[in-house]
């Protein structure tokens, strides 16, 4: 079966190694922002539990070029939904078009409603669906006229891990956050500081890799209950979760933290709480510029504020010089810092040995990373 791994903008790659390294066949790059794989659906079930960056999981049903509402009828028509969904079934539509001949989302959302029940009502010979069952939340892409009809097998999206009860002023995507520890050089050997933490995500995000923690594990799917999804599997392959995230529990992490911010503090205990890390994540209220660590070695991460309001600037640039001397204090540690101001390097006087581009939200940002510098022993 052909699953599609949604994925914001930027994190495909992430996606595509993430995929590979959880043995997907036929991992190939979608146009409309995401990863296709083959597997079966217990696979796609073990992708929902584990993928770190991905959005959704979505089974694909069909793909194909549509030019007028005749075809994308004929289309979905034609696709097996009584092999997914049940007599008592609802089927939400949800429809976005882009840069196609079919311009109108909530028309293609009717045309693809009308064709779905149609199929129903002629597999089982009823006169109409009555929808009062489980839900199956289809999804309509056109993009350039071309047609991915899915369904979500998710529901929520994936970087609702269910930590997070409140947001606080500028938080970052789970999904995002995940990315950006997997592709900093961070290995759960080493320590790992966010000078900035706020609310706690990359702290979170890091202590879950560090204890193998499914992101997953503690929250429900769209398919929880589909019969397409064996009860078997996915009860086995919850389990198999629970005990990798117990080992995990018992390693060794440094996961640390801070924050000028005692109200962000707050939120981020909580979420600590939430996420059944209190306890092995340390967090203290400080000015970064107070931060001194007796590790020999180390990764800085942050999310510093950007000043991306014209009365922040002054602000974000001061935050940015004191990333820079942290760094400098910390010989052995390297520092990862994701921003949208172009003048984060003359801020912090330094130049990044890497940079690659995200979007935070709608920002354009860039990932620097700056080396560890060695250590002088004498
Ligand atoms: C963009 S937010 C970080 C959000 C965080 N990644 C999250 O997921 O919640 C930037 C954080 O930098 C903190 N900050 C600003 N100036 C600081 C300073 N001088 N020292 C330490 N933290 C500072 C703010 O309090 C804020 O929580």
């Amino acid at each position: 079966m052909k699953w599609l791994a949604k994925a914001a903008f930027g994190l495909e790659g992430q996606v595509s190694r993430d995929l590979k390294r959880l043995g997907f066949e036929g991992v190939t790059p979608a146009e409309t922002g995401g990863v296709f794989f083959d597997g079966s659906p217990a696979q796609a079930y073990e992708a929902n539990l584990w993928m770190r960056c991905a959005d959704r999981i979505m089974l694909v049903m069909g793909q194909e070029k549509v030019t007028t509402f005749d075809d994308l009828f004929e289309m979905t028509r034609a696709l097996p939904w009584s092999d997914v969904i049940p007599r008592d079934g609802a089927f939400p539509v949800q429809a976005h078009c882009a840069r196609s001949q079919l311009m109108s989302p909530s028309d293609c959302q009717a045309i693809v409603k009308k064709a779905v029940a149609e199929h129903m009502k002629s597999r089982y010979r009823v006169a109409w669906c009555e929808e009062s069952g489980q839900s199956y939340p289809i999804d309509v892409a056109i993009h350039g006229d071309m047609a991915t009809i899915s369904l979500n097998t998710s529901g929520d999206a994936l970087n609702k891990r269910g930590y997070r009860t409140w947001n606080g002023e500028a938080p970052l995507r789970e999904t995002l956050a995940a990315a950006l520890l997997l592709g900093c050089g961070w290995r759960p050997s080493l320590p790992l500081y966010d000078p900035c933490c706020g609310t706690g995500t990359l702290l979170i995000e890091g202590a879950f890799i560090a204890a193998d923690r499914a992101p997953g594990l503690t929250r429900s799917f769209a398919c929880d209950n589909w019969p397409l999804f064996p009860e078997r599997a996915r009860t086995a392959l919850r389990a198999q979760a629970r005990e990798r995230y117990e080992k995990g529990f018992e390693r060794p992490m440094r996961v640390m933290g801070s924050d000028i911010d005692a109200g962000a503090l707050e939120l981020c205990r909580r979420h600590l709480r939430q996420a059944g890390l209190s306890g092995r994540v340390t967090v203290e209220q400080k000015d970064l510029r107070d931060v001194t660590l007796a590790l020999p070695q180390g990764v800085f991460i942050a999310n510093p504020p950007y000043g991306e309001r014209l009365g922040d600037r002054r602000s974000a640039a001061a935050v940015e010089r004191g990333l820079g001397q942290l760094y400098l204090r910390h010989p052995g540690w390297s520092l990862s810092a994701i921003s949208s101001d172009p003048a984060f390097e003359r801020n912090a006087g330094l130049r990044a040995d890497r940079r690659r581009r995200f979007y935070n939200g709608r920002l354009e940002c860039e990932l620097l990373s700056f080396a560890p510098r060695p250590s002088h022993h004498t």
